[in-house]
């Protein structure tokens, strides 16, 4: 049997219904458009509305938030309008109006489209704030980040120096005064006394030189990068048992100031992070200077771990944070190459513009 043809006016119903549709898809796409500022979004949404409206050549549509407004050129402020409140967190903050040029009925249907546009830009509003808010958090945490590392290397010269000047120069002083006493009293038992008591003053007095180069090594001011490197290797080998291999082409001597102290308390770090993560035994530190970038790279051979920010990625400590930030807040950048199992390689990369020597 042929199909009846449907009668006119629930084709028309079914075209309305259609329209609203339409709308919702394109109101559901612009709100989700990654990278579009509020203002876009409104402006394009406001184009979309009067489309679904059942007269859509008279029909204009106009958005109101928080004193600005935003309007198709056929909004009509009069007396034939529908709207709807825009709430966020519960308080009203503006309004979404669809009006007519001529008197025209409302239908029940575009009631609740109003509503569900006011609905999702109100969703779109307070996400929009929230990644204001969460990028203003971010900008401060990462200045935060930078000056911490800042103050942190002042302390650590200050307190270098503190241990330097009073305490490393009393033990010095006290080294020699024992001297005077075993040589005033010759007795021989009280001189093997002084003689223990001035061998503890000595391990003392070498215990706080390396201290003092522990917290600030004077040899990376006096002698600059590559130098406090090797010394640095050495270090990583006493202390952790780390054999690291300094491969430098000795541009890196070449080295703006204000990398210095950044770039090598971020070696140190790597390094250390070698002892205590890797499983490994033995690091490489590359340092490359070309195409105006200086490129300091740390290896090691040990268990590796999931780079990048994915599911697997290792959580990333305070550590590697803070030199992505700090490096980051300078204009320098940091990239993680490792895979489980096959070590790791963090290099650390630089601008530098003068070739002022560190
Ligand atoms: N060389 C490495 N080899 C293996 N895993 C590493 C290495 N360096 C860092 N990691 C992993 O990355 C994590 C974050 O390091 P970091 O930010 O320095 O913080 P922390 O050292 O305080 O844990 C470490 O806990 C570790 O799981
Ligand atoms: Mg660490």
């Amino acid at each position: 049997m042929p199909k009846r043809a449907a009668p006119k006016d629930q084709r028309r119903f079914l075209a309305e219904r259609l329209k609203e549709l339409d709308c919702l898809y394109s109101i559901a796409k612009i709100s989700n458009r990654k990278g579009l500022e509020l203002d876009g979004v409104i402006r394009r949404m406001i184009r979309v509305i009067p489309g679904a409206w059942q007269y859509p050549a008279i029909a204009g549509a106009r958005v109101e938030l928080e004193g600005a407004e935003f309007r198709t050129r056929r909004y009509h402020p009069g007396p034939w309008v529908q709207q709807c409140p825009i709430i966020v967190q519960g308080a009203p903050v503006g309004a979404v109006a669809v009006s007519y040029a001529e008197e025209r009925p409302f239908l029940r249907e575009e009631r609740s489209l109003i509503n569900v546009i006011a609905q999702r830009l109100g969703e779109v509003i307070e996400r929009k704030r929230s990644e204001r808010r969460l990028a203003e958090y971010q900008e401060k945490l990462r200045s935060l980040a930078a000056e911490l590392a800042l103050s942190e290397e002042r302390e650590r010269r200050r307190i270098a120096q503190a241990l330097h000047d009073r305490i490393g120069q009393v033990l010095a002083l006290v080294h020699i005064r024992i001297g005077a006493l075993m040589e005033a009293f010759p007795d021989p038992k009280l001189g093997r006394e002084l003689a223990a008591v001035r061998e503890l003053v000595s391990e003392s007095i070498a215990e706080t030189r390396s201290l003092t180069y522990d917290l600030s090594p004077p040899i990376l001011y006096e002698l600059g990068f590559e130098a406090a490197l090797d010394w640095l290797a050495e270090r990583m080998g006493q202390q952790y048992g780390v054999a690291v291999e300094i491969d430098a082409d000795g541009k890196g001597a070449v080295l703006e100031q204000q990398w210095r102290a950044p770039l090598f308390s971020a070696v140190r770090e790597l390094l250390v992070n070698v002892a205590r993560h890797s499983g490994s035994t033995v690091a490489r530190v590359r340092v490359r200077r070309n195409g105006g970038r200086i490129r300091v790279s740390v290896s090691d051979d040990g268990v590796g771990m999931e780079a990048g920010t994915g599911p697997k990625a290792a959580p990333e400590g305070f550590g590697l944070f803070s030199i992505r930030e700090r490096l980051g807040s300078m204009g320098g950048e940091v990239a993680i190459a490792s895979r489980r199992g096959k070590g790791t390689t963090v290099t650390l990369s630089v601008p530098v513009v003068r070739g002022e020597r560190a």
